[in-house]
């Protein structure tokens, strides 16, 4: 992808999912490391804006692709430590039913039924199949993404997050 192309993505990116990156909660994201390699805030934007780009290849309505991709910024919220913070669940069970909580609590957007399902069933096959498109669109590049981070230790993605960080800090 050219750079000017990506420009234009993180341009579209940005201003669908703003006033979501300029959450302090959703910030918060960069002190828990995801996968030993990123962080969750990391790969909660690679997630969100490969799913973008994926809806805008499957030619989704603007209101499904913002709904998607939104929802699908704020699939890992869960706001802990997981190697070290243990729950009764497996953290694979356990986290998607954290991230709708601290959604809910911490008002970050109000979710429609479809969105709480995405992100509910997004570690599909463990756990419930997904049920919307939304839901498959998230699962698949949420596991796609984390091939990627693992694969490449996150450098297929680090200029456009930078990008976006420098977006995030200058827009709000
Ligand atoms: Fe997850
Ligand atoms: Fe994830």
């Amino acid at each position: 992808m050219s750079k000017t192309k990506a420009k234009n993505y993180t341009d579209d990116f940005v201003a669908l999912t703003g006033d979501i990156l300029n959450n302090d909660k959703v910030k918060s994201m960069t002190q828990y490391n995801h996968h030993g390699i990123v962080d969750t805030h990391f790969h909660s934007i690679h997630v969100a804006y490969e799913v973008y780009k994926m809806c805008l290849l499957m030619h989704l309505s603007d209101k499904d692709t913002s709904d998607i991709t939104r929802a699908s910024l704020l699939h890992d919220l869960y706001l802990y430590n997981w190697y070290t913070d243990k729950h009764d669940e497996m953290h694979a069970f356990y986290h998607p039913k954290e991230a709708v909580k601290n959604i809910e609590k911490y008002n970050v957007i109000s979710l429609s039924k479809m969105q709480k399902d995405m992100i509910l069933r997004h570690m599909f096959p463990l756990g419930k199949i997904p049920k919307s498109k939304g839901g498959w669109i998230l699962t698949f590049c949420d596991k796609t993404c984390a091939a990627n981070e693992l694969i490449t230790k996150f450098k297929g993605f680090s200029d456009i997050y930078g990008d976006i960080n420098d977006r995030i800090k200058s827009d709000f």
